[in-house]
Order: structure tokens, then C-alpha cells, then sequence
């Protein structure tokens, strides 16, 4: 029987937790997020983001810049915020305009305000076996939703598709700690499904329909981080959820799988680094 990881529910459980936790500070958080340029995704993601964190008690700010700001336009407005006692969280929304240089932006904000922990210090903390202030988002909420259904992390295969610094890579680790075998698989990979069909659980994050039956073991979980528009405008991931769906143990869906708990863990790690440093 397949069991489907319900990351919409989970992710109410956990906004309910962190409201009530809130509730007894007499100061709130302050996430302010910045976003360079008009994509249409990222415009969608961060006003979910606002939305979500309004409603159980932090403040948000979106700073919006046109796609043609400065690399020091932004550089300035993050030194300011490094400096503002009452921004306890940073995140800046990628993808940033082609001729910004992400990761001298990234490398800017002070890693105790890093909620994405994509900063250097936060990244090689995590990367050499140390505590980062916060763990990535997208690879805490995958993680989260599987611990929410007791799938076992050590010693399985799990195979990652896709070896983004936002996903696959941090995800690694975050497996590794929990001592499960990982492989990382990306565009290059030779005999893909050979691979995959090895996975314990199965993990893609690409951004295009990839994945179907004929890739997987029998019994395997899969999640499925990608997420896009197909011709019809309909929202997929990467995984053909109608025909790999019979043969898994669990499937994660999109949308309602990865997505909420992605904004579940990024409040999650606001709300941490306000308790941290904010007080
Ligand atoms: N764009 C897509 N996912 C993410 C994320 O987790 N953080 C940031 N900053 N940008 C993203």
C-alpha cells in the first residue's frame, strides 16, 4: 500500500507550534527578504513566505529591486540589515539576475542572520561535521516530513538527483549525519536509471517530468522536490505521480509535499535564529 507524505498538514502542525511559541516573546522576529528582478516563481514564494509569517507573528519585509540593480546596491542594503538590531533573519530570493554575483551577495550576510544557511560559515559548518546556525531549508523540510513518517534514514540508499548548493548538496550531508549510503546523480550521470532503481529512497530535484516507474525499486520512497508548469499550465514535479505512485511505499506529491514544509522550515529556522541571537 502506498502511503502518501502529506507535507501540507505537517507543515500547519509545525506553524501551529512556532505561533504558540512566539506568544510568549514581548519583541517578534523580523525576516526581511530581498528580491532582485520580476520572476514570476520567485514573486509567488516570497509573498507565500510574508503571508506564512504574518500569520503566527513575524514580521516580514520584502525589499523588491529591478532586475537592473547594482551588485553594490544590494551589497549596501545587506550591510545595513547585518547592522539592524532588529532583523534577525536575511534571506535573499534566487534565482538573482544573471549579471549579480550570487555568491559574493550570499557571502555578505552575517551568518547569525543566515535563515538559508547558504553562507560559507553556515555551509562549511555543516559540510565539516559542525552545528550550522540553521540547516537549509528544503533539505531540513525533506527530512523533517520523512522523520514525521518513521522512515528509516540509516543504512538506506538514498539517492539524490540533482546537485544544486539549495538542494542536493546540503541534502548529503544532512543524510550522511543520519548515516545513510548517498549517491548524488546530475545531468552527466551515465545510466541514470540504473542508479535510481538501487534507491532505498529516491529524492529528485531537478525541475522537469524525469522519473517514472521504470527508474525505481519496488517498495522505495520518493520525493519529489521539482516543481513546474507543464503545457497545460498544471503545477508537476519530476516525478510521473500516476505511474510510479503503485510501486512505492511512500510518494511525496506536488503540489502538497515538499513545497509547504520548505516554508515550514523557513520559519522554523526564523523563529531559531531570533531565539538565538534576537533576544
Ligand atoms: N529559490 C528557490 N528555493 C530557494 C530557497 O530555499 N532559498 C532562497 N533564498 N531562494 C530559493
Amino acid at each position: 500500500m502506498t502511503v502518501i507524505l502529506d507535507g501540507k498538514s505537517l507543515r500547519d502542525k509545525i506553524l501551529n507550534e512556532l505561533k504558540t511559541r512566539l506568544e510568549k516573546f514581548d519583541k517578534k522576529p523580523t525576516l526581511v527578504v530581498i528580491l532582485a528582478g520580476d520572476n514570476p516563481a520567485s514573486k509567488i514564494y516570497v509573498n507565500n513566505k510574508k503571508k506564512t509569517a504574518e500569520k503566527i507573528g513575524i514580521n516580514s519585509i520584502i525589499i523588491n529591486y529591478p532586475a537592473n540593480v547594482s551588485e553594490k546596491e544590494l551589497l549596501e542594503k545587506i550591510n545595513e540589515l547585518n547592522n539592524d538590531k532588529n532583523v534577525t533573519a536575511i534571506l535573499v530570493q534566487l534565482p538573482l539576475p544573471e549579471h549579480i554575483n550570487k555568491n559574493r551577495i550570499i557571502d555578505a550576510i552575517l551568518p547569525e542572520k543566515d535563515v538559508d544557511g547558504f553562507t560559507p560559515q553556515n555551509f562549511g559548518r555543516l559540510f565539516g561535521g559542525e552545528e550550522p546556525y540553521v540547516y537549509p531549508c528544503t533539505p531540513r523540510g525533506i527530512i523533517r516530513l520523512l522523520d514525521e513518517y518513521k522512515i528509516p534514514l540509516e543504512g538506506q540508499h538514498a539517492v539524490i538527483v540533482g546537485r544544486s548548493n539549495i538542494v542536493g548538496k546540503p541534502l548529503s550531508q544532512m543524510l550522511l549525519n543520519r548515516n545513510a549510503t548517498v549517491t548524488i546523480c546530475h545531468s552527466h550521470t551515465k545510466n541514470l536509471a540504473d542508479i535510481t532503481k538501487t534507491a532505498d529512497i529516491l529524492i529528485s530535484a531537478v525541475g522537469g517530468k524525469i522519473i517514472g516507474k521504470n527508474m525505481l525499486k519496488p517498495n522505495c520512497v520518493v520525493v519529489d522536490v521539482g516543481i513546474f508548469k507543464d503545457e497545460n499550465g498544471k503545477t508537476r514535479g519530476d516525478v510521473d505521480f500516476a505511474d510510479a505512485a503503485p510501486l512505492t511505499s511512500y510518494i511525496s506529491p506536488v503540489p502538497g509535499g515538499v513545497g509547504p514544509m520548505t516554508i515550514a522550515m523557513l520559519m522554523s529556522n526564523t523563529v531559531e535564529l531570533f531565539e538565538k541571537n534576537g533576544l
